[in-house]
Order: C-alpha cells, then structure tokens, then sequence
C-alpha cells in the first residue's frame, strides 16, 4: 500500500473505534491489500475497478511530481480517449453511492475526487482528503479548482498541503489540516524483525554493518537515486548495508522509476552487493524497519507528509529526512532525527556516516523520535479532529 491507503486505515480504525455505530463502507478501485485490511476492521468494501485506461491516466508525468516524461497534450489526448470509460465509472459508482445511501463521503485520491461529487446522492456532502500537492499537477489542479464549490471541506495531511489547496482552489473551499496518525502497537520498538539481507538475496552483512534504508513507493520523486548516489559516497570501509523496497505500486503512466533503471544506476555508481541489496515490496513495513538502524526518507521534492518518518521515529529508529514540505513539519532537526536537503547526496551521506559512526546518536534520535510519535502521531486523535469535521458537513447549520 501506498502512504494514501495506510493513512486511510488509520483513519477507519480510529474512527471505528470511537463510533462503533456507525457505519463505515469503502469504494475502491482495485483488488489488494487495503480491501483486505480494511474488512479485517470490519469495514465492508465494494470494489469498482477502474478500467485500465482510467487506471493508466495520469498527469505525474507531465510536468508533475515524476517530470516531464510526456506532455500535456499526451494527456489531454489519454483523457479524452478515457471519457467514455470515465462516464462509465461514474454511472456505476452513482448506483453503488445510490444503494449505499451515505450521509457523507470522504475521499481519498485524486480520482475520485473529481469522481466522487459527480457520482454522489445530490445531497449529500462530500469531503475530500487530499494526500498531495495538487498544485503540481497541470490537471488535477485545473479539476479541482473547477469543482471545489462541490465539497464541503478538503482535510490536508500537513499545514504545508493545505497552503498549497487553498493556493490552488481558493479561500472559499474551507481546508483543515489533520496529520496522519499511525498505529504505534505495531510501530514499534520491539517486536519481529524481518531478514532484510535473505529477502534481498544476499549473504548476511558482516557483523556490526549499521543497516540503512529506504522504505518508499517507486515514484520519481521519492529519492532512489540521492539515496544511491549517497551511499556511493561514503568511505568504502564504512561497514553500512543500504537497502531500497521495490515493487510497483501504482499504474499511472510515467510516474515511477524502474527495476531495471535502479540495477543500472547500481552497477553505473559502482555499488557492490555488500553496500546494496534491494527487496521486493514488503508489506510489513514495522517488521522492516526494525530491522534496520537507519530509516532514511530522501525525496527529491517536497514531501506532503511522509508518513514513513512518523513511522520509523515509532519503531524508535534513528531517522533521516529530506526537509522541505509537510516532512518538515514532523521532525526537529538533531533533536529527533537529522533532516538534508531534497536531492543533496553529499548532505545524506554525510549523515549516513555520522550515524554508522555514533551509536550513542542512533540510539538518542531513536528514542527522542518515539516520544515524538507518541506525542503526535497515535492514531486515536484521528477520530478527535475528524469526528467534529464529519459532524459539522452533515449538518452545517449546527
Ligand atoms: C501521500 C503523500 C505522503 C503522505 C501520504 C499519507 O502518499 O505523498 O507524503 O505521507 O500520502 O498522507
């Protein structure tokens, strides 16, 4: 899953637990492992699935988040060839919304959305929960500005995400910002560890190799190639092991950075196997973290949230971030985690280094960090701010 989905069950869950009343249903567009997790709380799902070509579109990569891989124009292009599938979507979700008979709708990705006011009983309220910066995506941002007087409310997962809504829809459309919160049963620091070296194929590290790694979707901006480029800097007698997660996530068209593009930047960086293994997608991100001294967050760009270093900080790891966006409203630098610039690889291996180097440093960030999560990131408060958001859109006049 990806940081949308996990939040999303944070959020079922705590709500769930402080209104076990009411009834919570999921739309999704897909089979896989949210839909399972989320009727394991007791939240009954109906899967519409996109069809291919809606589930391909996307404007990532069209001077968004992934660069500029194909233009607007190819966008436009996909778009109107999608439309009928797109009308198509709409009208099953209508009948679903229409059975479903909700009293509100929460969103939860960029599709829906737009989908969703258009598919909705007339009068019910719909918020959306917006996970990304709208305003750097040519599309979306044009959508959403066009339909934000059909939501009541936009929840944003960082102070930093709701500047950028308002930037893009206006002052009219009412933003509060929410931050993720995240179960710290299982972020935590004791509990299973998963074999990082035997999942990514090779030998045990040497002992006392101090294990780094990065734990992200495969999206362009999420920092393989800094967090590579970083670990080729360092002294080659440095005794660290970086690992990266890989398996693709998402569909969207040119939104995310390749397997076969990570093993040549490896071989072209003169990565050995003893400084870098790569895994497949572990859906068991606590157990992988404890497993690990570092838990490295490198994206290029400004992050929304990043809600792998709430997580890391939980499992009490010593964490590393890249400082700009909503990710820099989590940490304080030196105090519970070390922050670099997006992009700057000498900055993080400097880091790296410190780190596999002082113990005493790993184990102070690491246990500052938990506190932080404690403090701020326990999902119960979820159900806190959000219950009075929900109460106020069913019925604005109290
Ligand atoms: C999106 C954002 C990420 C955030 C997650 C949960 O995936 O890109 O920063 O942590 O949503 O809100």
């Amino acid at each position: 899953m990806g940081g949308a989905e996990a939040s999303l069950l944070d959020l079922l869950a705590s709500v769930r637990a402080a209104e076990p009343e009411w009834e919570l249903r999921l739309v999704v567009s897909g089979e896989g492992p949210l839909v399972r997790r989320a009727e394991a709380l007791g939240v009954p799902t109906t899967i519409i699935p996109f069809p291919p070509a809606v589930a391909r579109l996307g404007d990532a990569g069209a001077g968004g988040p992934a660069g500029r891989q194909f233009s607007r124009l190819t966008v436009l292009g996909r778009l109107l060839v999608a439309t009928p599938s797109i009308l198509a979507y709409v009208r099953r979700l209508r009948r679903v919304l229409r059975e479903l008979a909700p009293d509100l709708i929460h969103t939860n990705g960029l599709k829906m959305h737009v989908l969703g006011p258009r598919a909705r009983p007339r009068t019910v309220p719909v918020i959306w929960h917006i996970h990304d910066y709208i305003s750097r995506r040519p599309l979306m941002a044009r959508l959403l500005k066009r339909d934000a007087d059909r939501c009541s409310v936009a929840i944003a997962n960082s102070r930093s995400v709701a500047e950028d809504v308002r930037a893009v829809c206006g002052r009219a459309l009412t933003v509060k910002t929410v931050y993720n919160g995240i179960d710290l049963e299982c972020f935590a620091p004791t509990g299973s560890a998963l074999d990082l070296d035997a999942l990514a194929g090779l030998p045990p590290a040497e002992p006392g190799t101090v294990r780094v790694g990065l734990l992200a979707t495969l999206a362009r901006w999420k920092g393989h190639a800094t967090f590579l480029k970083a670990l080729a800097l360092l002294p080659p007698n440095l005794p660290v092991r970086g690992y990266i997660t890989t398996g693709s996530l998402y569909q969207t068209d040119g939104s995310q950075i390749s397997l076969a593009e990570l093993k040549t930047l490896i071989t072209d960086l003169g990565l050995t196997t003893q400084r870098v293994g790569l895994t497949n997608f572990i859906d068991r991100p606590a157990a992988a973290m404890r497993a690990l001294d570092v838990v490295v967050h490198a994206s290029t760009q400004p992050e929304p949230f990043g809600l792998v270093i709430a997580e890391g900080m939980a499992c009490g790891k010593a964490v590393i971030t890249s400082c700009a966006g909503g990710a820099s409203e989590l940490v304080e630098d030196e105090v519970n985690a070390l922050t670099h610039h997006p992009g700057d690889a000498d900055e993080l291996a400097h880091h790296i280094a410190k780190l596999a180097t002082d113990s005493g440093l790993r184990a102070r960030l690491g246990a500052a960090g938990r506190v932080t999560a404690e403090r701020r990131f326990n999902r119960s408060r979820l159900a806190r701010e959000l219950i009075p958001i929900y109460r106020q859109a069913v019925s604005p006049l109290n």
